[in-house]
């Protein structure tokens, strides 16, 4: 494979070689960063589980920024590539995306995972409440999380994506047609997929609201069977 394909654009072979070793460097702290993220997560389901009969996540992705990826988007900003200019610039390098089963459960997931007091909220970008022009809707999170490495403890940023599996299934087959268009999408097909967009989230609430009524039904049931003494009398 050529140094081209690799990087994006030709670069002198030497400065390519010191560029992966540095990312193979840091690969390693973000993908300890990104197990964190997973681990504390998968935590907080179970336990929500146990106490609410209830699994808020669906499931989770991530990946770590492959070296292509960072020198491309550091060469969109115009920023001289390195990895110490990724590290400084790029707050996607670490990114987990984690798909909930309904809309509260997001906001559930997002309040526990942030009052635990070594995650430190850096950004945040509601795209449910604001969702973009193109119907896009997500809660985005970055936070920064402590990972131990030898050489001590290294708060690392990891970007969060948190959304339903509607959602998910929108963000998932757009990104595929706007990839796949081999020119910027046409006005009419944005509209459409607005629309669609639009028809998702109405789904998406009214299925909430099924999960709630069908809970509330068992939550009765439940306290009606305790009230029943054992020898079969209320
Ligand atoms: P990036 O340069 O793409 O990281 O965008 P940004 O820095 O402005 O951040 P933003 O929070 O808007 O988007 C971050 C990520 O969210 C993207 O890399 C995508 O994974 C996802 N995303 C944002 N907008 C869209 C969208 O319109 N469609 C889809 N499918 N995904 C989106
Ligand atoms: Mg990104």
């Amino acid at each position: 494979m050529s140094e081209q394909s690799r990087s994006g654009r030709w670069m002198d072979e030497s400065a390519f070689e010191e560029l992966r070793f540095d990312y193979m460097q840091i690969r390693g702290v973000y993908q300890a960063a990104i197990r964190e993220i997973d681990a504390r997560l998968k935590t907080l389901d179970s336990e929500f589980s146990y106490r609410h009969r209830h699994n808020p996540i669906h499931h989770i992705e991530s990946r770590v920024k492959s070296l292509p990826s960072i020198v491309k988007k550091l060469r969109s900003l115009g920023i001289p590539v390195s990895i110490i200019n990724a590290k400084k610039n790029l707050h996607d390098i670490a990114g987990v995306r984690v798909v909930c089963r309904y809309v509260d459960d997001i906001y559930r997931i997002a309040n526990l995972l942030l009052s635990q007091d070594d995650v430190l909220l850096i950004q945040e970008k509601d795209y449910i409440k604001n969702p973009k022009e193109n119907g896009y809707r997500s809660l985005h999170i970055v936070v920064d999380v402590p990972v131990y490495m030898i050489e001590g403890r290294l708060f690392t940023p990891v970007e969060i994506q948190i959304r339903t599996v509607a959602m998910d299934f929108w963000a998932t087959l757009e990104h595929g047609i706007r990839y796949k268009a081999s020119e910027e999408v046409p006005d009419s097909i944005v509209h459409e997929l607005r629309e669609c967009a639009d028809v998702i989230t109405d789904t998406d609430y009214r299925m909430q609201r099924i999960f709630k009524a069908l809970q509330m039904v068992h939550d009765r049931e439940e306290e009606e069977e305790a009230e029943i003494e054992p020898d079969g009398r209320p």
